[in-house]
């Protein structure tokens, strides 16, 4: 048994349910030190939908992690998805005597006053999140602690997740042999792994591409200032291809993962496929049109992603610096170029970071997630950590330069028909989310 503390994330997805263990490293690092992924079973867009073979799952996800890390596993931290939560951003004030300097208590009138909004009973309460607070009119405050003022402001934004897909998560999990230490929204776990130092100056929209749902997370200055989600992955664009090409999923998947392209002129030109569809006959088919049929999926990800933005916070050119693609669906060829193309914005794939051990192991989007359950789970009040690890200086984002792309011909459209945008706009900021959990 090892000492240190630890930290467990259990990301429960769309295609796959990953445990990952981290311990809490002497100078103040996190160490991998356990991973255990298993297919998902048991549940659709972030919502259980068999509770018994959820559990199984589960229980099998962690248990593959203990077996790595011969650690026993208590209790996790546990995503949960943007389209199973709510936010709404409130305004809290709290008077200072005057000759008086703002104490923590101060700080917590003002966030209490803010917390105090009449939220639907349906709803439980994940995260409480301070934006930066003003004293006496002057903005940009991070810590009032210690400032002279008559008048402390904050904003705060209260993110509540739907009681019934969150006790049937819990119950799940205590089923699996372990207690829930807290939930997490899908889209602020994803930033906290991913976000670099220097992106914790601006505004940065992560984009966590699923199998079956994009998490949208807006973080200002390192803190989530608002989130949403679209009920879109990359499972639709398996699905698309597996209904054009008239071929199985699990073949769908595979040709998508090895030829697929975002774009076709990034598609390998000179390549064809020779496809066998379910009924026997066999067909050929071009990688640059298997391009074709993918490129309109993900280019109705961002637009919806766009329209989000655009609708809440304004012109995404004007409200972000950059973007972050993660999850397993950003790992297709050219996304992150298609992205760029879309949003006229720096775009860069994101990895977790920020963590030493297994890292050759969670290097990949796919557990951007599931380390930053961990991060969170350090408790940095749901702020990036601002860790420095040896093996990771800090350093400028790897942004890419936005390029123009090539005009492309039109495609043609997918047969299956696009799900009608349901995305649920959050909004978040944080202190001490954890506590309303323990
Ligand atoms: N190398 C790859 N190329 C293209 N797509 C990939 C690749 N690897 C994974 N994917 C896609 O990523 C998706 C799964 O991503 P991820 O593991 O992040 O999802 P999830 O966390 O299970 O789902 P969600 O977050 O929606 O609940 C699948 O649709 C899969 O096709
Ligand atoms: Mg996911």
């Amino acid at each position: 048994m090892k000492d240190n503390p630890i930290i467990v994330g259990l990301d429960i997805g769309t295609t796959k349910i990953t445990t990952v263990i981290g311990e809490l490293a002497e100078g103040g690092g996190v160490d991998i030190i356990g991973e255990g992924t298993v297919h998902s079973e048991g549940m659709k867009r972030g919502s259980v939908v068999n509770l018994e073979r959820a559990t199984h799952a589960i229980r099998q996800s962690i248990a593959a992690a203990e077996r790595v890390s011969g650690v026993q596993v208590d209790s996790v931290y546990v995503t949960v998805a943007g389209n199973h939560a709510k936010a709404i951003t409130s305004h809290g004030l709290a008077a200072i005597r005057r000759n008086q300097e703002i104490n923590v208590s101060d700080v917590d009138r003002a966030i209490e006053n803010a917390r105090a909004v009449p939220l639907d009973p349906n709803l439980e309460i994940i995260h409480t999140l301070p934006q930066e607070y003003v004293v006496d009119g002057q903005e940009g405050i991070k810590s009032p602690v210690g400032m002279h003022g008559v008048r402390l402001e904050v904003d705060v934004h209260i993110v509540a997740g739907t009681a019934g897909p969150l006790l049937n998560l819990r119950r799940c999990v205590q089923e699996a042999g372990v207690q829930v230490e807290g939930f997490v929204l899908h889209a602020l776990a994803s930033g906290l792994a991913t976000l670099e130092a220097a992106e914790q100056s601006q505004t940065v929209i992560v984009v966590d591409m699923g199998g079956g749902t994009t998490d949208i997370g807006v973080f200002k200055r390192g803190n989530l200032a608002h989130s949403a989600s679209i009920p879109i992955g990359g499972e639709h664009v398996t699905a698309d291809l597996a209904q054009i090409l008239k071929i199985p999923m699990e073949e769908a998947e595979n040709v998508k993962r090895k030829y697929g392209a975002a774009i076709p002129e990034l598609a390998d030109q000179d390549l064809t496929l020779e496809i066998t569809t379910a009924s026997g006959s066999t067909h050929a088919i071009s990688a640059f049109e298997l391009s074709r049929i993918i490129k309109p999926r993900l280019s109705e990800i961002f637009s919806l992603i766009r329209d989000e933005i655009d609708h809440t916070l304004g012109p995404v050119e004007l409200v972000a610096q950059g973007v972050v693609l993660t999850g397993g669906a950003a790992l297709l060829r050219g996304t992150s170029d298609l992205a760029r193309d879309r949003f006229r914005l720096p775009v860069r794939l994101g990895r977790p970071r920020g963590i030493g051990g297994l890292t050759d192991i969670v290097h990949g989007p796919t557990h951007a997630a599931s380390v930053g359950l961990v991060l969170y789970g350090i408790g940095e009040d749901g702020k990036v950590p601002h860790i420095v690890f040896q093996d990771e200086p800090l350093s400028a984002p790897q942004v890419d330069l936005p390029a123009p792309l090539p005009a492309t011909p039109p495609a043609p459209a997918p047969a299956t028909s696009a799900p009608k945008k349901e995305g649920v706009s959050l909004v978040d900021r944080l202190r001490n989310a954890f506590k309303d959990w323990m």
